[in-house]
């Protein structure tokens, strides 16, 4: 993906981006605890269901010194409905340690971050680029998908994986890639969808090599059952 391809993704993402409640819209900047809530809430759930979690465990731990602070209760009863618990305690294991080692930071860089509970590749890179600012490659399966389609990936998952984790490692910017892994994640969602993608509003149809090859929708390839 070239430069005119990241900017097109960019400049979709800047008008068309959803609206969030974890989501700066003016010029904030981020507040890492609450990026690092919504994405440990968002690591196997909808963004539907984790929005009322969200609201809720915010209204009532606005800080990472507030919830390190609840009762195991508490936060296992409000946590309740949004499944896999062991997230549930990781998050409170991940606050105190937060509070009482690190003086209420989370850590900037990935490294640093993936020493905490219910923090892996995924949701270290997430935070040390959304909440930081710092280059970090963010698959998730959105991202992953989209980057089989551009690139037209044959090698079917789950064998493609590190394949798609370097191209989407190759396609990175430098500066911004916070906002570059929420727009991949956004396309993933809203239009590079697994089935009928919606090609025809794609900021980067012109670029992808799934849609000029003709089926975009048969990727990323599977193994056979
Ligand atoms: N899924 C997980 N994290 C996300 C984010 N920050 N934006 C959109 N979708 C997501």
């Amino acid at each position: 993906m070239t430069v005119d391809a990241s900017n097109a993704l960019l400049d979709w993402y800047a008008v068309d981006k959803r609206q969030l409640p974890w989501r700066a819209t003016g010029g904030e900047r981020p507040d890492p605890y609450r990026i690092w809530l919504s994405e440990v809430m968002l690591q196997q759930t909808t963004v539907a269901a984790v929005r009322a979690y969200y609201e809720k465990f915010t209204s009532r731990w606005p800080t990472v010194e507030a919830l390190a602070a609840a009762e195991d209760g508490e936060v296992m009863a409000a946590w309740a409905g949004l499944g896999y618990y062991a997230r549930a305690r990781n998050l409170l294991a991940c606050a105190r340690i937060v509070a009482r080692d690190h003086g209420g930071r989370f850590p900037e860089d990935e490294a640093g971050l993936a020493l905490l509970p219910g923090i892996g590749r995924y949701t270290s890179a997430a935070i040390a680029a959304i909440a930081f600012g710092r280059r970090a490659v963010v698959v998730d399966a959105n991202v992953e998908r989209v980057v089989a389609r551009l690139f037209a990936v044959k090698t079917a998952l789950p064998e493609a994986r590190p394949t798609l984790y370097e191209l989407a490692e190759s396609i990175t910017p430098e500066g911004g890639s916070g906002d570059f892994a929420q727009a991949m994640m956004d396309l993933g969602a809203t239009i590079c969808t697994p089935r009928a993608p919606a090609c025809g509003i794609c900021p980067l149809v012109s670029h992808c090599r799934a849609r000029t090859e003709g089926s975009p929708e048969t990727y990323p390839v599977k193994a056979p059952k």
